[in-house]
Formats: structure tokens, sequence, C-alpha cells
């Protein structure tokens, strides 16, 4: 039986179609489809019209309140949502004064939720998970990248993706393996316990299909990318894509990034010139994380720079209990576009097929047919006040592959 069915009318449709995946990109490209409807049928878009002309074509019609404005649903490429315990302290401890790398060095930071990590029963971070996902997705974020990381022995990385295989959620998660966060205190050689990840945790990891993607955090602190290299090499000949932790607090980790052909360099709040040069060339895409910038009270990425040099842009919430957690995309977004100066086409580019596509998937992220339908309104009928609300505008209702997503439950 088909379910076909006919959802509108919007306001303003932003169907975010036809925009270059890299470079500047002005308002004035944005395609804005007014008294628009879309078509679905098993999970996909069919057609993106206007709503009187296509009415009569359908037996189904899922009316929503006039006068909104449709996006596409949000992709957010680079969240760390499984975690034991709080950084509370940390947070406290930063806002006196102390610095994240100060904190790391004497073991604590993301040593303090590997410790809590470790120590928490799978059920429980299953059912935190479910319930950052959840509050996520009435935000509508309906595309998840979620990172292991706080595991760091097989036993834990294992356990963290299992977490997020195992989690029951309407939003489609792409996992990815951070086993490369930082050296774990029961190995005192960073290329020992690369070795040991790749020996013993990547394998499995292939084998149970528990992740396509290996992540790594290149720093002095953390990674040397001198020493991450050869680890990235082997876990991209084993069939991982590549996304980095890069220039967070040093430069190095974006040209590694492009070298070894990563979908994404993320963070980058201390790229440099030749980092910026280095993605403007490439197809690996630039990921700003505003919420870190606010979590650490830092400098946000360069944004402007990068995508008037030509790279792609995309703005993801780094959503952990250390540096980033507020975990609130929109919000993020609108405090990037300001401070940066970004179109309102560039964040939305950000945080919907640019996103997609530092995750490698081409078949979301614009309203158009063919592509999952995936889509949220806002209650307001001109697209330029979701950002001016800076946040505090979140999305009416949420349509995850068609399907309107109950908020209640
Ligand atoms: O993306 N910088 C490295 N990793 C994470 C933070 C993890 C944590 O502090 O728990 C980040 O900021
Ligand atoms: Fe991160």
């Amino acid at each position: 039986m088909s379910n076909k069915r006919l959802i509108g009318p919007f306001k303003q449709l932003i169907t975010m179609r036809g925009l270059s995946v890299k470079g500047a990109i002005s308002d004035d490209k944005l395609h804005v489809l007014e008294n628009a409807a879309i078509g679905v049928e098993n999970g996909l878009i069919l057609e993106v019209g206007l709503f009187d002309e296509m009415a009569h074509n359908y037996d189904e019609i899922d009316e929503i309140n006039e006068g909104v404005v449709g996006l596409p649903g949000f992709v957010d490429c680079h969240t760390h949502m499984v975690w034991g315990g709080s950084r509370a302290r940390d947070y406290s401890l930063r806002m006196r004064g102390e610095t994240y790398e100060k904190i790391l060095e004497e073991g604590g930071g993301i040593f303090d939720t590997v410790e809590k990590t470790r120590a928490e029963e799978k059920e429980i971070l299953v059912r935190n998970f479910q319930e950052h996902v959840f509050r996520h997705l009435g935000f509508g974020v309906t595309t998840i990248e979620v990172k292991s990381g706080y595991g760091l022995s097989k036993e834990s990385e294992l356990k963290m993706l299992e977490v997020i295989q195992e989690a029951d959620v309407k939003a489609d998660l792409i996992a990815t393996c951070l086993a490369a966060h930082v050296c774990p205190k029961e190995f005192s050689d960073k290329s020992q316990y690369l070795n040991y990840v790749l020996e013993e945790i990547l394998p499995e990891i292939k084998k149970r299909d528990l992740a396509t993607r290996v992540d790594a955090f290149i720093e002095p602190s953390a990674f040397p990318a001198a020493v991450a290299r050869g680890y990235l090499e082997k876990a991209k000949a084993l069939g991982f894509e590549l996304t980095l932790h890069a220039d967070q607090f040093k430069p190095g980790g974006s040209e590694l990034a492009v070298e070894l052909g990563a979908q994404s360099a993320d963070h980058l709040e201390a790229t440099d010139k030749n980092g910026i040069t280095h993605l403007a060339k490439s197809n690996t895409v630039a990921v700003a994380l505003p919420g870190a910038s606010v979590g650490l009270g830092m400098q946000f990425t360069p944004a402007r720079e990068l995508l008037d040099e030509g790279a792609s842009l995309a703005i993801a919430t780094d959503w952990n209990p250390g540096s980033a957690p507020m975990g609130d995309l929109i919000t993020q977004a609108a405090l990037i576009g300001i401070y940066e100066k970004l179109s309102t086409a560039e964040v939305f580019a950000g945080v919907t097929f640019r996103a997609a596509n530092a995750l490698g998937l081409s078949d979301r992220g614009a309203i158009e047919t063919g592509k999952v339908a995936d889509f949220l309104t806002f209650a307001t009928s001109d697209f330029r006040e979701i950002l001016y609300h800076q946040g505090m505008m979140k999305p009416t209702d949420v349509w995850k592959k068609g399907v309107r997503i109950d908020k209640s439950v």
C-alpha cells in the first residue's frame, strides 16, 4: 500500500537546493519557494512544488499551520553524545581561568570522563544517550554523528559503540571510532597504544560494523601529527573514512587531514594561513564547533576566511561533557553567524547539506526529489527570523523520513 502524502502549505520553503558545496554563498542564492508543499512516499521526497497545484493529486494531506517556514532537517556532523559523569567541576575551574589543556595534563578533563564512562553500566549509558538524541531531534537534528573515545580500551570502546548501535532512536546515527582521543594512562607510549587500537579494536569494529569512520585528536597534548599519521593511514587501508580533531589549540592537524583525504577537519580555532589554504584546495570539509569556543571561552573558527578562500564549511555542536556541554545546534550556529559575519545561507548550508557532505551523505540536507524526507517547520513566515532569535526559536514540528515526530514521547 502506498503511503504517498502531501505536507504543506509552507509559507516559505527554504529548499537549499542548487547551492555550491564549497565557498561563500550570498543570501540571494537561496531558493525560497512560497506557498509550497512537499510530496513524500516511503520516507523519500517525491516532489516539491506549489501547494495549490499539488493538493488534488494526493488523497492524504498532512496539513500544517499556515505561515510557517520549512527547512531541511539539520545534520550534526560532530558529537560525543555518549558519556558517563559530569564535568561541572572542570567548567567552574575554567571559568576561574584554568585552561582545558592544563586540566587534561593533570589527569582530569577527558580522563575524568573516561573513568566515569568505563564504570557506567551500558543500560544507563543507553538511556542517557537516548535522552540526548531525543532532545536533539526535537530541536531539529535528524542526522547525528556520534563518536566513541571515552573508553580507550577494547572493552570500553566497543561498549560505547554498542550503545550507539543499540539505542532505540528516530534520528539517523553515524558512528565514529575515536579511540585515538588521548593516550590512556595504562600506556606510557602513544605509538604503542595506537598499534593496540589497530590490532585489537579496529578489526573488531569492522567485523561487527560498529563504525564506518575513524577520528583522532591531533594535538601535542593528545596525538601529534607525526605520531598519528601511520595509524590513520592504516585505518584508511582497513576501509574506514577519516575525520580529525584538528588545529584546536595548535595548527598542523588540518594539513594532515587534507593530505590523508579525510572527510572533514574539525575545530580549527587555531588554524593558520597554511591550514586554510590546504582546506580551500581540498574536498575536506572544515567543521566549525562554536559550542567548543563558547564552552572554553576561546575564539571562533575563522569561518569567514575559510569560506572566502573557497573551503566548505559545516557547523556542528561537538556536544560533549567537557569542552561543549550546551549541545544546541541552532543557538551555536546563530552565534558563529553573527561573530564570523556569515550569510544566513552559509549558516543554513553549514547545518544541512554541507554537514551531510562532511559525513559522506549525499541523500539529505536539501528538500528536493529523491532526498530523504527530513524537514522542519518554524513558526514564522520570514526565514530571517530563525537566526535573529539566536537559538530561542526552535522548530515547531520535525519530520523524519516523512513522518511527523511526536515530541511528547
Ligand atoms: O572535541 N578536544 C578534544 N575532544 C573533545 C572534547 C572532549 C572532552 O573534553 O570531553 C572536543 O572538544
Ligand atoms: Fe570533538
